[in-house]
């Protein structure tokens, strides 16, 4: 009778301790499935760490959890706890001072990935946890992902659980799964740092970019306008010199023969007579010369009167052109430092028509209008596809609209060239009155 009660108690305890244990690894499951749900949200180390060790703890899977993460050099870099309380600190010390606990030992310098202790009270006498083991064991493993060791994890669990195999098995899952999140973390943040750092070379280089263009911007400038003041000075010297020189010339042969005029015969004065229309046209030439390198005009009367003359002067040559000038500006109120950018742009959009367009009308425009200084040349000749003028190599392309676009947009205005085959070609630089630079 005795016996039977004895085999009933242990039926009933049988029984108890399954359903225990049903219960049991019912709570280990949903931590694992509220740690999975972690690994997809959270996305900074220290927080997750934290929620990981709550949510083994809060379901009563485990009785205090406590993860920590070290280096390669084994220093701890950060730990989070549930259960244990200020205790993981003692660890933690212990760690620093590499007097390891147990589990430590094993785990972070044996490189055991997992291990129990069934009695931590017993075997782990310098453990500063260990009076919290009272009846129940330990289980730790290594936070372990491609080979790469990222530090441990410890939960006590009762002492009849901490033997059974599904237990460990479970127990390694929720460790891989925590691993695996410490991996993917570590990677995205690897990805946000080379992400940043590209940025920041891509923005250095824009800057780069930047402070070279501006500097560029300023040696064209300055050498537009050394040239111009080069031209001034070869412009200067060829009037004051060679000009002068002609005309002293002229004026000497002809006094010379109206001095021998009757004294010397004819005959023999044939070569002087010869000599003065050969001056005149020497001293036009030098003329023609010192204006176009540097219009006095410009200086003296200003782009308007300089416009008139031009157009005067290609009438002259290019008499099968017809020019109308649209002047519709006052010249006071164009700033002195543009002038000379209108200028060289008429000169060379017309040098380009009398050599390119086979047109035969030509109409200029300078005005005020959108408070811009507009100056347009259009005229109806042939056009070009500027697809085809960008194609040709640059060393045999020529300067001159690239140099109107470059004039205009180094003093501060803007440029645009519309072309198009059979329909002619025009040609418009603006200034703004507001953003107006003294570049000449
Ligand atoms: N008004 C125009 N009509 C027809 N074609 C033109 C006209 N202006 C320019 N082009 C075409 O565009 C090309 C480039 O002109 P650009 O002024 O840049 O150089 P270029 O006149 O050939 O040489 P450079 O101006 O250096 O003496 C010309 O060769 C010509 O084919
Ligand atoms: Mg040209």
């Amino acid at each position: 009778m005795e016996s039977h009660n004895l085999n009933k108690d242990k039926y009933h305890n049988n029984i108890s301790l399954e359903q225990q244990k049903i219960g049991h690894l019912n709570a280990v499951l949903n931590s694992i499935r509220e740690v999975n749900r972690l690994i997809v949200t959270g996305k900074k180390r220290e927080p997750l760490i934290k929620a990981f060790c709550e949510s083994l703890v809060r379901n009563r899977g485990y009785h205090n959890a406590w993860i920590i993460l070290i280096d390669e050099y084994n220093r701890v870099i950060a730990s989070a706890e549930a259960g244990t309380g200020r205790d993981l600190n003692e660890i933690l010390k212990k760690i620093e001072t590499r007097d390891f606990t147990l589990c430590c030992r094993n785990i972070l310098t044996h490189t055991k990935e997992f291990m129990v202790i069934q009695n931590p009270l017993e075997e782990c006498v310098n453990c500063p946890v260990n009076h919290m083991h009272d009846g129940q064991g330990s289980m730790s493993a290594r936070l372990e992902h491609d080979k790469k060791l990222y530090g441990m994890l410890t939960v006590s669990v009762p002492t009849v659980f901490s033997r059974d195999t599904e237990e460990h098995e479970l127990f390694k899952d929720v460790a891989d799964d925590i691993a695996f999140a410490l991996h993917s973390i570590e990677v995205e943040e690897k990805r946000r740092q080379t992400e940043a750092a590209l940025r920041e070379t891509r923005d250095k280089l824009e800057r780069r970019v930047k402070e070279r263009t501006n500097e560029l911007e300023m040696l064209s400038s300055k050498l537009l306008n050394a040239q111009e003041e080069e031209r001034k000075r070869i412009s200067g010297d060829l009037h004051d010199g060679i000009g002068q020189c002609l005309s002293a010339v002229k004026f000497m042969v002809e006094t010379a023969l109206e001095n021998m005029k009757g004294k010397v015969p004819d005959s023999d004065l044939k070569p002087l007579h010869a000599l003065v229309p050969l001056l005149r046209e020497a001293s036009e030439e030098v003329r023609t010369i010192v204006m176009n390198l540097r219009p006095s005009i410009l200086d003296d009367l200003g782009i308007l009167a300089t416009i008139g003359w031009f157009c005067r002067q290609f009438k002259a040559v290019y008499s099968y052109i017809e020019v109308k000038e649209n002047i519709e500006i006052e010249e006071d109120i164009i700033p002195d430092a543009i002038k000379t950018h209108i200028f060289r742009i008429l000169q060379e959009a017309m040098n380009n028509i009398a050599k390119h367009s086979k047109a035969n009308y030509v109409e200029i425009f300078l005005r005020k209008r959108n408070n811009r200084i507009e100056l347009t040349v259009k005229d109806n000749g042939t056009g070009f596809n500027a697809q085809d003028i960008m194609a040709v190599k640059a060393s045999e392309k020529g300067f001159g609209i690239t140099g109107m676009k470059e004039r205009t947009e180094l003093s501060g205005g803007s440029f645009i060239l519309v072309s198009r085959l059979n329909k002619g070609t025009k040609i418009r630089a603006s200034w703004a009155f507001a953003c107006m630079r003294t570049i000449l």
